[in-house]
Parts: structure tokens; C-alpha cells; sequence
């Protein structure tokens, strides 16, 4: 496992759950994290120790959810489906290419 020492991206998806009114978990942001997830995994790519994808408690933009924030850049995503990896993984990869 790495230690994050040579993390150059680390992507927060919001997972946060409410009893009563809107939420990222409830408009599927666990998929959507565990998929980008999986992708950044994935044996083509050589992101390992490199990317990190947390889960983030509420990042205070819960009607605009599914909501992530991409880190160094503050990169916000707002409105994101749980289908919507393909935004993820291009930001990710745009952030990897400007660090390289
Ligand atoms: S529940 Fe996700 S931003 Fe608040």
C-alpha cells in the first residue's frame, strides 16, 4: 500500500447519507466512488500510489450533489450522476498530465 508520498491527485466523493432531504449517497455517490476507484486501479494504467479516491463526509453542496472535489487544483464537480466517471477519470488523468 502506498504511504501517499507521491500522491499528485486525490479525488473526495462526497458519501454523505441524511434521514431527510437530499444527499451525494442517496443519488448514488458510493457507485460512483467505488467505480472511479476501481478505474484508477485498473492494470493499463500506472496511477497506482499515485491517485487517491476518499470518501468525503459533506462538502456542503448537497442539492447540488452528487458533489467531489479534486485536490491540488480545488477542482469542484457538482451535479455528477452515478454513472459519471468518465468526468472523474478525465480530470484525474488532466491533473497527472500537468504534474508529469
Ligand atoms: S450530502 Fe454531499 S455535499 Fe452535502
Amino acid at each position: 500500500m502506498s504511504d501517499g508520498r507521491n500522491l499528485e491527485a486525490h479525488l473526495f466523493v462526497c458519501t454523505n447519507a441524511r434521514e431527510k432531504g437530499q444527499s451525494c449517497q442517496a443519488k448514488g455517490s458510493l457507485e460512483l466512488r467505488e467505480n472511479v476507484k476501481k478505474l484508477c486501479q485498473g492494470k493499463d494504467r500506472d496511477w497506482h500510489g499515485r491517485v487517491r479516491v476518499n470518501t468525503a463526509g459533506c462538502l456542503g453542496r448537497c442539492e447540488e450533489g452528487i458533489a467531489a472535489v479534486l485536490y491540488p487544483q480545488a477542482q469542484w464537480f457538482t451535479g455528477l450522476q452515478k454513472d459519471d466517471t468518465r468526468a472523474l477519470e478525465t480530470a484525474l488523468s488532466a491533473c497527472l498530465d500537468r504534474r508529469s
